[in-house]
């Protein structure tokens, strides 16, 4: 089912709506929420807010790699990306779709935006990575036609 909704490019107004849909859409699939279910509040900042912010980085590294999926004004669905040309690599590092419009292709559109446009700044190669308890971006990233090249463990501790 193709939905009525247009992937356009990034504009500086959508930081904060991008922001507020990360940090309802990362539970469960979040580093940061796994750190903060071992250590607790750090700094007095939940992993929502940790997580949100991997956006500001995003959007300071690669405004022009970020895409918005809109529907009647409304963003439910971004892609945020990151190129290295001498090396010829794009890497997504941010996904995510609102859970009311997930399942309709959405989360597949959004990846293809992004590797037309890794493809039209002369790219190679992509690279996008999940964690293992992430059983949609587990299904979804082999079915885009990457495939598994490593797996990585993340420790913390108190310091
Ligand atoms: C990952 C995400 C962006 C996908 O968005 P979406 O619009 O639902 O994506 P799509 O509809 O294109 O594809 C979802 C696929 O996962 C499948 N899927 C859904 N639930 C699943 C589950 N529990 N286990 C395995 N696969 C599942 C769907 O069937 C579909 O596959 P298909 O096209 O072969 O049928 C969305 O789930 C999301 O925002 N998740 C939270 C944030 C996140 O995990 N971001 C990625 C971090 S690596």
């Amino acid at each position: 089912m193709t939905l009525s909704i247009n992937i356009r490019p990034f504009r500086s107004g959508d930081v904060e709506p991008i922001k507020e849909l990360t940090a309802q859409t990362f539970a469960g699939v979040s580093l940061e929420q796994n750190v903060e279910n071992l250590l607790g509040l750090l700094e007095g900042h939940d992993w929502r807010w940790r997580k949100a912010r991997h956006i500001d980085d995003d959007v300071a590294r690669n405004p022009g790699g970020i895409f918005v999926a809109e529907t009647e004004g409304r963003i439910v669905g971004y892609i945020t990306t990151l190129v290295d040309k001498d090396a010829g690599r794009g890497r997504i590092p941010n996904l995510a779709v609102d859970p009311n419009f997930r399942g309709n292709g959405l989360g597949r559109r959004l990846i293809e935006r992004a590797l037309d446009y890794f493809r039209s700044v002369g790219l190679c190669y992509a690279m996008i990575e999940t964690m293992e308890q992430n059983e949609i971006g587990r299904h979804l990233y082999p079915s885009c036609g990457f495939e598994e090249v490593a797996r990585q463990v993340h420790y913390a501790r108190k310091l």
